[in-house]
């Protein structure tokens, strides 16, 4: 059975079909039966290990040409791909009143939103995402970026989809390790904002990924998030909140050079926050143990000296960390927490004993 969580921004509010079957319960949505043509983005590897899921969320519709392919991985998220994928929409004849399909994981998706926000000065995109990953977080939100050689994500804008439909199909061809990355973002928000999720998470260990748990998980997390993101879409305060793990998993992805996978990142990185978080004395020390436990329990590494892309220098996390888009003022943004299930936004964090932290993290 799919399930339908409904993102609440008024006039520009979603609904999220997921589960098995989201791509048939989609069909009979009002957001793909009103008529106008498509323009579809994926890349390579989704064209070819899921072709007959993409046929599938094709169905019935009127595309535009073929599918527009984008290169695989980070890669895709630049200028020039951005103006080929354009290009192509301004060939096929596409109008403002057409939408864009975006069938793929966390790029396909950044990149498909911002071409769709600025096509004709912006146009429906419709998220299909086909890895956990972009189903837990990043089809969810309107968040589109592309990155700069300075950094990942830094230009983009805010442009919420019409429809997301995150249909299970597409985690049969995921990898484990991609599975698992992906988990680290439901994990995330239980640490953000509910223990008794944790709980729960905990309670069905190893299992957590099994379909029979994933889809209430997913639902959970998505629920989370359309809450946060109802209340503070442009993230001017709680919203931060979702980037819980990401100051010190961006540092560490950045580093690792593309050795570890975003989630994995943010798997350590949460754990490392729990930790930040003991020794400036904000959270009980059982609890960042939990955390790391329950991690290592899903698969999810979080010593330093055991990821993928080792060995990090603190000095070079530190540099990485000084240019996180949340800062404010010079100073460096956490996300720290009281506690599992209770996040907080720590402003001013000390360079010099932050340096100090990742010292000894990596010894
Ligand atoms: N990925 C965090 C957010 O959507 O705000």
């Amino acid at each position: 059975m799919t399930d339908r969580v409904r993102i609440d921004l008024g006039a520009r509010g979603y609904d999220v079909l997921l589960g098995p079957g989201a791509l048939a319960a989609a069909r009979r949505h009002d957001v793909l039966r009103s008529p106008r043509r498509y323009a579809v983005l994926a890349d390579a590897n989704v064209l070819r290990l899921c072709s007959g899921l993409v046929a599938g969320a094709l169905e019935g519709l009127d595309v535009a040409g073929a599918p527009i392919e984008i290169p695989e991985g980070e890669r895709a998220k630049s200028f020039a791909t951005l103006e080929m994928v354009l290009g192509r929409m301004l060939d096929l004849g596409l109008e403002r009143g057409d939408a864009v399909l975006a069938i793929g994981g966390g790029v396909t998706g950044d990149l498909a939103g911002l071409a769709a926000a600025l096509y004709k000065r912006g146009m429906d995109v419709i998220q299909v995402p086909t890895t956990l990953l972009a189903m837990a977080d990043s089809s969810v939100g309107g968040k589109t970026a592309i990155n700069m050689p300075q950094g990942k994500n830094l230009i983009g804008v805010f442009h919420q989809p019409s429809f997301v439909i995150a249909e299970f199909g597409f985690l049969d061809t995921l990898p484990d390790r991609e599975r698992q990355a992906g988990f680290a973002e439901i994990i995330k928000t239980a640490l953000i904002g509910d223990r008794d999720f944790f709980g729960r998470l905990e309670a069905a260990g190893q299992n957590g990924l099994t379909i029979k748990h994933l889809q209430a998980h997913l639902k959970t997390a998505i629920t989370f998030k359309a809450a946060i993101v109802a209340a503070d879409e442009r993230e001017a305060g709680p919203r931060a909140l979702l980037n819980l793990g990401h100051t010190f998993g961006h540092a560490l992805e950045s580093e690792a050079c593309g050795a570890l996978l975003h989630g994995e990142a943010v798997a350590a990185g949460m754990a490392l926050a729990f930790d930040y978080s003991v020794r400036l004395g904000l959270c009980p020390d059982k609890d960042a143990a939990r955390v790391r436990d329950y991690l290592e329990l899903a698969g999810l590494k979080t010593r330093l000296s055991a990821l993928p892309g080792r060995p990090f220098t603190p000095e070079a996390m530190l540099q990485r960390m000084r240019h996180d888009k949340k800062n404010s003022g010079g100073h460096i943004r956490l996300v720290l927490a009281r506690g599992i299930g209770n996040a907080i936004l720590h402003d001013q964090a000390d360079s010099a004993d932050l340096l100090h932290f990742l010292k000894d993290q990596i010894q």
